[in-house]
């Protein structure tokens, strides 16, 4: 399947640093033009570096995040908000318990429970009543993923669970004691939903990324890879490090 084929915009900074910088900007930027912003946020190590520059610009800058709306891209299920390898302990460690975000306006995919399903259309109608995700970022998996959107997941997914790849498991491993210890299943937002974002920011750092973001960039738009899916947007902005870079022509 080949779609219609958008130009990102594609930033590319010195080193993971600058390009966290660069993120954190554009995210502030956005905040200012609109307080109260829909935001859509990821977890992993790549924005760790960012969110930490969003916390020093709210108490050096006094960037107000009280009227925003924040939905996450996802979250494991059978571990719950309270478990530190949660994507909710993530969020409150690495930004919400350090800013001024109202806490009811914070939202995470809900893993619990017997009916994750109907957990995953709650999000929707989340997400729809928010009047929709302003700006969405983004990582991107070694395999092509976004959000826990492995391979093969259709351009039209919705919020959903979903079963994790060994790659993803094995990726995601550093992050537990042991690889038994790393869920087998998610919830995660779908392509459809990531689609529907008026901006989408990818943010991406390392050579272990530039095969991936050449294949994202100038691949065919095809479900094998996921964040190919996204050169059917119009307003995607990528932001790099040289080493992510290192394959893509500009
Ligand atoms: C995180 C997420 C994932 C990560 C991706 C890259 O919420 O949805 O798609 O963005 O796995 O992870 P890192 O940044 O750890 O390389």
């Amino acid at each position: 399947m080949t779609g219609n084929r958008n130009r990102p915009r594609i930033v590319i900074c010195p080193d993971p640093l600058a390009a966290s910088r660069e993120v954190a900007q554009i995210i502030a930027a956005a905040i200012e033009a609109k307080p109260d912003i829909v935001l859509g946020l990821a977890t992993g190590g790549t924005p760790v570096a960012a969110y930490r520059e969003l916390v020093r610009m709210h108490r050096e800058q006094g960037l107000d995040f009280s009227e925003l709306t924040s939905f996450n891209l996802d979250e494991y299920i059978g571990i719950g908000p309270e478990h530190p390898q949660s994507f909710r302990y993530f969020m409150q460690q690495h930004l919400f318990d350090h800013v001024n975000v109202t806490p009811s306006q914070t939202h995470v995919p809900d893993g619990r429970g017997t009916d994750v399903e109907a957990n995953a259309r709650r999000y929707e109608d989340e997400i729809r009543a928010a009047g929709g995700i302003d700006l969405q970022l983004l990582g991107i998996g070694t395999n092509g993923h976004i959000a826990f959107n492995e391979p093969g997941s259709p351009a039209s997914s919705r919020t959903r669970a979903i079963e994790l790849t060994t790659e993803t498991i094995q990726a995601n491993s550093r992050f537990f004691d042991s690889i038994d210890q790393v869920p087998k299943h998610a919830i995660t937002m779908g392509i459809g939903t990531i689609l529907e974002s008026k901006r989408i920011l990818l943010m991406a750092t390392g050579e272990g990324k530039a095969d991936t973001i050449e294949r994202a960039i100038h691949g065919d738009a095809d479900p094998s890879h996921p964040a190919s899916l996204l050169q059917r947007h119009d307003e995607v902005t990528y932001v790099l490090d040289e080493a992510a870079a290192k394959r893509i022509a500009v």
